[in-house]
């Protein structure tokens, strides 16, 4: 080879190699956001999204030298198109995580893939137990069901609530919140006189709620899922039930803070236990809700969005300490035990269950600058899924 031939091979060579080198720099991560974004939970959709979104335009879209992709894709609240999209998304996106889920489902729908295909899922919404226990890839931002009971359980019977009737939503989550509150008020010296369960498509409370009221409780323990609360207060108030003597009780998903400023006056004086306020107050969550609200205008900030500003926390968090990795194994051991401060107070991911440890507050809907909140007044800390604790012992 003569010189100049020379020279020319190594220069092609150094700069297939440079773009090459510049090409893994540059390579983007995907990540497979499945939300319901259409039908009766877009609430649920548009909240997590919203909180995804936030945290994105925070912290940038680079996280250890590598591009973030969202990519937002609608399942409708159906668990076969959940299912669908998430095999698109691994299969022909090659995503690296997959995210999202606003329910119980939803999320279960994915599991066996998720397992399978050594893909992180990052549960942002599904509150039921059993969800982390369907893939080891499975790690949740959100909340668990029956952990959410707890504080309300125990203040119930300590101010004059002996005797409830719980009325649940008829599918996991309200199976699982059912049989919390159960143990935990009985333990703590209340009565429960009667379970109903209501359907969880279209529900109509009417029947359900004369139902409780004819049972004379002191109390109806209330779980529904986010976003219809509202028929429920609805129907409890056209009922007279606020008038009646009977109170309101539950976890927060009923006094959800998306809805909670358009039920009126009924919700006033409303015990619920849960794990996020908007009027959580620390000056981290008032920033939290002052740029939420900025960037969504009309919308206020509910738990959904903050198990997904959360889990984008944790995805940004796991890629630093992997330098932009993206195997599954690697990834979900960087999850594991990561520990901060959120909006909603301090949080950790269980190194052992993958699942959220976090405060649950007792709090009551007051009206504070003209608008209706739930605000905390005890806290119970740093709460473990009860049903793995049991499950342990
Ligand atoms: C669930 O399906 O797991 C779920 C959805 C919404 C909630 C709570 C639980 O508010």
């Amino acid at each position: 080879m003569v010189d100049t031939e020379r020279r020319a091979t190594l220069i092609v060579l150094a700069c297939a190699l440079l773009a090459c080198s510049g090409a893994f720099a540059q390579e983007t991560i995907k990540i497979g956001l499945i939300l319901p974004l259409t039908g009766p939970f877009t609430p649920t959709g548009r909240q997590i999204e919203a909180g995804v979104r936030l945290y994105v335009q925070q912290h940038g879209d680079t996280v250890a030298g590598r591009k973030i992709q969202l990519i937002v894709k609608d399942d409708g609240n159906v668990a076969d198109m959940t299912k669908r999209i998430a095999q698109e998304l691994i299969a022909n996106d090659k995503v690296a995580i997959l995210a999202g889920f606003g329910l119980t489902p939803l999320a279960l729908a994915v599991a066996p893939l998720s397992a399978q295909a050594k893909v992180p899922q990052i549960v942002m919404g599904a509150a039921t137990s059993i969800v982390t226990e369907r893939s080891p890839y499975i790690a949740r931002t959100g909340m668990v069901a029956p952990a959410l009971t707890v504080g309300v359980a125990e203040w119930a019977p300590r101010n004059g609530i002996k005797k409830v009737v719980t009325l649940v939503s008829d599918y996991a989550p309200g199976v699982d919140i059912e049989k919390a509150f159960i143990e935990q008020f009985t333990r703590a010296g209340g009565e429960v006189i009667a379970q109903l369960r209501v359907p969880l498509a279209n529900p109509d409370f009417a029947p359900f709620l004369q139902r409780a009221r004819d049972a004379a409780p002191d109390a109806v323990f209330v779980f529904v899922p986010a976003g219809q609360g509202s028929i429920l207060m609805k129907q409890f108030s056209e009922r007279g039930m606020d008038k009646s003597g009977i109170k309101l009780i539950g976890t927060g998903d009923m006094t959800d803070d998306d809805i909670l400023n358009g039920i009126g006056d009924v919700a006033l004086g409303i015990v619920t236990s849960h794990h996020y306020s908007a009027a959580h107050p620390s000056a981290m969550n008032k920033n939290y809700v002052a740029a939420f609200k900025k960037a969504n205008p009309g919308m206020r900030p509910n738990f959904m969005a903050m198990g997904g500003y959360d889990g984008m926390h944790l995805i940004y968090e796991a890629l630093k300490k992997t330098k932009g990795a993206t195997d599954g194994d690697a990834l979900i051991a960087a999850m594991k035990g990561l520990a901060w401060e959120s909006p909603r107070g301090p949080i950790s991911i269980d190194p052992e269950t993958r699942d959220i440890v976090q405060n649950i507050y007792v709090r009551r809907v007051e009206r504070m600058d003209g608008e209706l909140y739930n605000i905390e007044f005890a806290t119970v800390q740093a709460v473990k899924d009860p049903v793995k604790a049991a499950a342990k012992k």
